[in-house]
């Protein structure tokens, strides 16, 4: 087995009924695929954008709960997630840790919850620009994959995205040899920590567009992208998989 190539679209706080329209172009469009594609809409479009994904175009939650019901007004559970038809959900991106506070443990449980409900967990890990600076990435990463994945991980429930924080949505995006620093130690760190971590898809996200993708998906322990501005246009997120 080798890790599953993944094209996975974020869109965040954006999107409309109005944009099935783009999950049909792309369905439509990459029926073929060599690789898994995933959308990650607003949680009121998961419903139709799975009925309009034909399950040609797969569809995940952009956060859950770590509890399967109850009292917690404005969340959803994974379980919610599963039961809408979706197949993933992103947990930890930087956004959230940002605006919610989340922790790596706060992570590790809202992964944990994602695989108790059959959903494969993608875990978000990144620098900020300081800690880049500070020369600090390394460790960085290293604690937050430590904090965030939860014991019972493997490579079948477990998707690890790198986002740098500075690189996402800025246009900016780290060499290609940063990269792939990353990256092997991502697959370094997974050992014993995850089973079967050398077939766990490892994402790199950030500013990747049509024109960067083909380059990064070229590199070492890159296995797909975890792409926001340019997933919401089909013809852009079309570009992306077809680079991988
Ligand atoms: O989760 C994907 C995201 O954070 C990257 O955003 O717009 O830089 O591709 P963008």
């Amino acid at each position: 087995m080798a890790p599953r190539k993944l094209a996975a679209g974020n869109w965040k706080m954006n999107g409309t009924l109005g944009s099935m329209d783009q999950i049909d172009a792309l369905a439509e469009g990459h029926g073929g695929a060599a690789c898994d594609i995933l959308i990650c809409p607003p949680a009121q479009l998961i419903l139709p954008a799975v009925q309009h994904g034909k399950g040609i175009i797969k569809i995940g939650g952009q956060d859950c709960h770590a509890e399967s019901a109850g009292a917690h007004t404005g969340d959803i559970s994974a379980a919610q997630l599963m039961d809408a038809g979706a197949t993933h959900v992103i947990v930890g991106h930087s956004e959230r840790r940002a605006d919610h506070g989340e922790s790596d443990a706060d992570v590790a449980a809202k992964a944990a919850a994602a695989h108790a409900a059959g959903l494969i967990a993608i875990i978000c890990v990144g620098e900020t620009e300081a800690q880049r600076d500070a020369g600090e990435t390394l460790e960085v990463i290293a604690t937050q994959l430590a904090g965030s994945i939860p014991a019972g991980a493997s490579a079948g429930n477990t998707v690890i995205a790198y986002e740098p924080v500075w690189a996402i949505g800025t246009g900016r995006t780290p060499t290609n040899d940063q990269i792939a620093e990353v990256h092997a130690l991502m697959r370094d760190k997974l050992q014993g920590q995850v089973d079967g971590a050398a077939d766990v898809s490892l994402l790199y996200g950030g500013s990747v567009k049509p024109a960067n993708a083909a380059e990064i998906f070229a590199l070492a322990n890159v296995d797909g992208a975890l792409v926001g501005g340019a997933s919401l246009k089909a013809s852009d997120f079309g570009a992306i998989i077809t680079a991988l």
